[in-house]
């Protein structure tokens, strides 16, 4: 966890307020709401979900338990969407975002306006360094997967482990220091689907573990 951590504005003791950002089915924004309501959790809320796509599964979730969930549509040019997107935050005063299966990739002036105060999950585990390889506790050197199918490209690169990655967003893509992540093997005869479920199981702890550790350093 980097240590410079950019402090958001509320005192140590008011609850985190959390948005969470989804394209699709949202186990991970559930991951989080169960652990909030089981008080695994501790003083966090998520006061906001968005989503890009007015059929996500992420928004009925929400809804479900009474979140605030608004479908934003994306427009060609980000930054109309952007600034209808930080005024939400702004209304719902949001200390950190979460972009949990988020499709959408922001302007480098966006993700500047919150330093340390966006995090992402990868399902591939990457390097300390943001370099192009990653060295799994074996000592293998395998690729650091970028881009939007990092779980077929493992399956296609053969490797026998892939794994899973919360980190900051910086306007690189797919770059920022790693909060935590997690190796996750690749099994004989493993698809993407079998080898992406095996991947959200672990992604439901870490992004739960990486708010966490967020709150903490409040
Ligand atoms: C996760 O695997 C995450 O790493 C990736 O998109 C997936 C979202 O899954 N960015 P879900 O919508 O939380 O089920």
């Amino acid at each position: 966890m980097s240590q410079d951590i950019q402090q958001s504005s509320a005192p140590a003791s008011s609850p985190l307020r959390l948005a969470v950002l989804v394209s699709g089915s949202g186990s991970n924004l559930q991951a989080l709401i169960d652990a909030i309501e089981s008080g695994q959790l501790p003083r966090t809320r998520i006061v906001l979900v968005v989503s890009n796509r007015a059929d996500a599964a992420g928004l009925q979730r929400a809804l479900k338990h009474k979140i605030p969930a608004m479908y934003l549509p994306w427009a060609r040019r980000r930054e109309e969407s952007e600034a209808k997107l930080q005024a939400l935050l702004e209304l719902f005063q949001v200390d950190l975002i979460a972009l949990a299966g988020f499709m959408k990739i922001f302007t480098a002036e966006f993700i500047m306006r919150y330093p340390e105060r966006i995090i992402n999950l990868h399902p591939a585990l990457r390097p300390d360094d943001g370099g192009s390889t990653y060295t799994t506790s074996d000592g293998t050197v395998i690729p650091a997967f970028r881009g939007a199918h990092v779980v077929p490209d493992a399956l296609k690169a053969g490797v026998k482990v892939t794994g899973t990655s919360v980190h900051y967003v910086i306007p690189e893509v797919d770059a920022g220091p790693v909060i935590c992540r997690e190796e996750v093997k690749i099994e004989e005869g493993d698809t993407e689907d079998t080898l992406h479920e095996r991947i959200k199981a672990v992604e439901h702890r870490l992004v739960v573990e990486a708010v966490k550790a967020y709150r903490k350093q409040r």
